[in-house]
């Protein structure tokens, strides 16, 4: 009799055990399946195919093939970080459009494959950090319209396609910081209205160009530490109409003169914005302040400025005031040898 009870629940322990990859753990009844550093290199069959979370960072798996993922469309959770990830083929991941979130992070992909975002209307979270792209193409990206947080920061970005985030309307979190990005432009963030933060620290950036900010109206955090910098324009800044934004510009090879201290004080002086690391902003040029903190030299500079304007506006009085002098005497002299030559013709008269 007990053995009759026995039996069936050793029968069932067996079957669903028999369901989880050989390798892996399976939990709570094989919806999260656990395949961390297995020395994997590929995707192992027989994933349960109510899985909904899998973690199969940690693995050998060089690339993902158009097939890898078929039959568990109800995933969620995808962990693919530290996989020796070179290449993602065409559809690789087009059949999880119940996906969520998607950690792809420390592999060496060089680039998307144009079709990579096809499905993934429901992916909220994305991470692409510490891999090699070196650019966004425009279409890559364009179906992640959930998306909420994408970190594609530590790659080798130069360049990103106006265009690339026209599809990502719902995000609030860019990580772009450590690339190589050179010009921030307009038009690339004109449909991320609810961005809040915008890191873009340790890139190489010398250029923002004047529309670039103004598409963000919750902005709360922009990063532009250790880039190079060396002079802003107001107008840029003024663009961003936010409640309040944080900014970070510190690391940057400032020039300082007189037209960005003046900048700076506008910045300062704008309600909703604050210059978070303004003790730390420090020249670059002129040698003569290199090293030298804005905020200290701020008086100096324009000290020195307005005196060249005193002397400058010093001599042209002067030499005003010396002509004017020189013709009323030229004048009177005049007046007195007229006087002198009694009806004598004007001088300037030629005589006959
Ligand atoms: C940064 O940009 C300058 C040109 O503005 C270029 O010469 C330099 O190689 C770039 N450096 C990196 C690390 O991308
Ligand atoms: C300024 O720089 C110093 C040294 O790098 C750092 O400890 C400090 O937190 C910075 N201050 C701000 C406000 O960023």
């Amino acid at each position: 009799m007990l053995c009759m009870v026995f039996l069936p629940v050793a029968f069932v322990v067996a079957w669903s055990s028999k369901l989880c990859p050989h390798q892996c753990s399976c939990y709570d009844a094989s919806e999260l399946v656990d395949c961390r550093s297995r020395g994997f290199t590929h995707i192992p069959h027989s994933i349960p195919h109510g899985t909904w979370l899998l973690d199969l960072s940690g693995n050998r798996l060089s690339e993902l093939r158009s097939t890898s993922f078929t039959g568990i469309w109800v995933l969620r959770v995808l962990l693919l970080s530290q996989s020796n990830m070179q290449v993602l083929h065409s559809k690789a991941l087009s059949s999880l459009t119940f996906l969520e979130k998607l950690d792809l992070a420390y592999n060496e992909l060089r680039a998307l494959p144009p079709d990579f975002s096809r499905g993934l209307t429901t992916l909220k979270d994305l991470k692409l950090s510490h891999n090699a792209l070196d650019r966004l193409e425009s279409h890559a990206l364009e179906n992640l319209e959930s998306l909420e947080r994408l970190d594609l920061s530590h790659n080798h970005i130069q360049a990103i396609e106006v265009g690339a985030f026209r599809g990502l309307t719902m995000l609030r979190h860019l990580n772009l910081a450590w690339n190589h990005l050179t010009v921030l432009q307009g038009g690339l963030l004109t449909m991320q209205q609810g961005l809040g933060v915008l890191l873009l620290n340790h890139n190489n950036i010398s250029k923002i160009e004047t529309e670039a900010l103004a598409p963000l109206q919750t902005l709360t955090i922009l990063n532009l530490e250790a880039n190079q910098l060396r002079s802003l324009k107001f107008k840029t800044f003024l663009n961003l109409q936010t409640p309040s934004t944080h900014l970070q510009m510190s690391e940057n090879p400032w020039t300082c003169d007189c037209e960005l201290h003046r900048v700076f004080s506008k910045i300062l002086h704008v309600r909703h914005l604050h210059v978070d690391d303004y003790v730390n902003i420090t020249c670059h040029l002129p040698l003569l302040l290199a090293g030298a903190s804005l905020g200290l030299m701020h008086s100096q500079l324009c000290v020195a400025e307005t005196a060249t304007v005193l002397v400058i506006t010093g001599t042209v009085m002067v030499t005003v005031v010396a002509a004017l002098v020189m013709a009323e005497r030229k004048r009177k002299k005049q007046k007195m040898s007229l006087e002198k030559q009694g009806n004598d013709p004007m001088p300037w008269e030629t005589r006959k």
